[in-house]
Order: C-alpha cells, then structure tokens, then sequence
C-alpha cells in the first residue's frame, strides 16, 4: 500500500499541486521524512492493538442487524487510540500549517459564519489542532474562546499565535466546562477521529445552551475520510451520509439538525441544542 504524509494527502484531493505547495513541498522534504518515520512507528503500533483484539465493534441488534450509530470501543481501547492519536498530532504539528490548498481558507470562512456568532458570545474548538479556525472566530468578537485538543503539543502551538485562547486539554468527552455556558462549538476536519462520540456528544450537549449550535465540518468534504483512512494509524469514522441520518443519530443527544450541507469539498452540518427538560439524553 502506498502511504501518503498529509501534504500529499491534501493535494491528492485537489488532484494537483497549487505554486505554494510545491514550494512547500521542495523545502519541507527533511521534515516530511521525519514525519514518515513516525507514522510508520505508529502503524506499528496500532497494528499491535488490532492484534490484540481489534478496534472496531459494530453495535447489533437482538436480531443480530447492523444498527445505526456509534462505533464501540472499550474504555482501554479509547485511551490507547487518544494516546496514539495526541502522539501522532503532537508529532506532526507543522504539516499542519499553511499554505492552505486552493479554495480551503475561503470554506473555513463559510463554516465558521454558518455559527452565526454574536458579539460576547463564548466558543469552543474541539480538536483544535493548530487553531486554524480561532483567528476567523475572532473577528465575530467573542468573549471568550476555548482551544480543546488531545495534544498538548497542538495546545502550545495554538497558545504561542493565540494567547488570548484558554487551551483546555484532553478528550471532549471529558472536558468539564459549565452546564450551558457555551454558545458554539465546533468540530472542524476533527469528527471522525473522536473515538468515544456517544460520551464526546452528551458533553458537548450538557455544555452547550439551548439554542446554542454545534457545527460538524471538513472543509475538504466528506470523501476525503477515505483518502485518510488508508493513510493513518488510527481508526476514523465517516460523517453522516444524509440528513435524515445526521437527525437519527443526534436526536438522542438532545440535538436538531439546522443545515446539511454535503458539497464535493465541504461537509457541513450544524446541530442546535435543543431542551431536554431534566433528562440526561432526549430519547
Ligand atoms: C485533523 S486535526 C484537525 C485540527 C483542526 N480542527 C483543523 O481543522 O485543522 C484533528 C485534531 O483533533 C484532535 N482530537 C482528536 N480526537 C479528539 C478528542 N476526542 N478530543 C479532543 N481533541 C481531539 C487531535 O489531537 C488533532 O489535533
């Protein structure tokens, strides 16, 4: 199999190479190498784990079918894929940086207007990464804006461009922010690799107010998993196929689907919180 670092991941996508991209390319040859020997470090790694018992569990039902919703792990099996994960990211942060491909920054502006953020609002960016999207955020004048992520090395990195950011580390389905004290959330290029989503979304939910928006986005579109999926050391998930789906799944969690949005380079959907009464899930 022929495995791709995340530069050439992105372009492949693209189907071609823009003019800061090949700059990039010519000098960033010693890091990629780098990289590559990580990834391929960690492939052994996360093939060790399959061995031992595997990842992936599909949820069936009484008659044995397939049912709907989140991939199953066990709570070991989702600590060692967080650490490989926040290994792998932490490792890479510089692949992660611009130049962006052709027509991303212009989506990233689309995602993060469709939160409709107002003045003094408060923000959370799950998974983070780089904090590619805090500095659009900041131009809707936010009172504050929380930077999540696994890896505290994507954490530094974010602080060192962003002071004004409080970084709160570690996996959104554990992160203990007040009850109703976030406006909008997102998860940008950041969905799939959520490994435990059932206790990620009864968090964000429990955070979020009522009326307040998650938005779930990827602004290479939805079949750019595929192309990851081959290439990295960790299991991902694919993004709701349709909006009747997206509505099955997250009804549960106290959330309504508000824009489906599936273009051939940007996956957009965004979830209101809606009121639960005192129920912990709205089932
Ligand atoms: C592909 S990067 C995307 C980063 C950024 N949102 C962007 O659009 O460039 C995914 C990031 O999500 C983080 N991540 C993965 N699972 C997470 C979880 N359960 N909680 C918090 N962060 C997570 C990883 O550490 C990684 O930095």
């Amino acid at each position: 199999m022929r495995t791709l670092a995340p530069r050439q991941i992105q372009e492949a996508a693209h189907g071609s190479l823009t003019g800061d991209t090949r700059m990039w390319k010519e000098t960033m040859t010693a890091r990629l190498r780098d990289a590559h020997r990580t990834r391929d470090r960690l492939i052994a790694h996360a093939r060790l784990i399959q061995r031992e018992g595997g990842w992936r569990k599909t949820a069936h039902g009484r008659k044995g079918a397939e049912m709907r919703g989140f991939t199953k792990y066990t709570a070991e099996e989702v600590r060692r894929l967080n650490r490989l994960q926040a290994e792998y990211f932490g490792e890479n942060v510089e692949i992660f940086e611009p130049p962006l491909p052709e027509g991303v920054p212009e989506r990233l502006e689309r995602i993060v207007a469709s939160a409709s953020i107002v003045p003094g609002d408060s923000v959370l960016d799950i998974g983070t990464g780089t904090g590619i999207l805090i500095p659009l955020v900041q131009k809707y004048s936010p009172a504050r804006i929380y930077a999540n992520d696994l890896s505290e090395v994507m954490l530094e990195f974010v602080k060192t461009h962003s002071p004004s950011v409080i970084a709160v580390q570690g996996d959104v389905a554990d992160l203990a922010l007040a009850d109703g004290s976030i406006d909008v959330a997102f998860i940008n290029a950041c969905y799939p690799n959520i490994i435990d989503k059932h206790r990620a979304f009864t968090n964000v939910r429990r955070m979020l107010r009522i009326g307040g928006r998650l938005i779930i986005s990827h602004p290479l579109g939805r079949s750019f998993i595929e192309i990851l999926k081959k290439n990295l050391p960790f299991p991902l998930d694919d993004f709701p196929r349709e909006e009747a789906e997206a509505s099955e799944m997250f009804a549960p969690y106290g959330f309504r689907v508000s824009l489906f949005l599936d273009e051939e380079n940007l996956y957009l959907l965004r979830l209101t919180a809606e009121d639960c009464g005192s129920r912990k899930l709205c089932t």
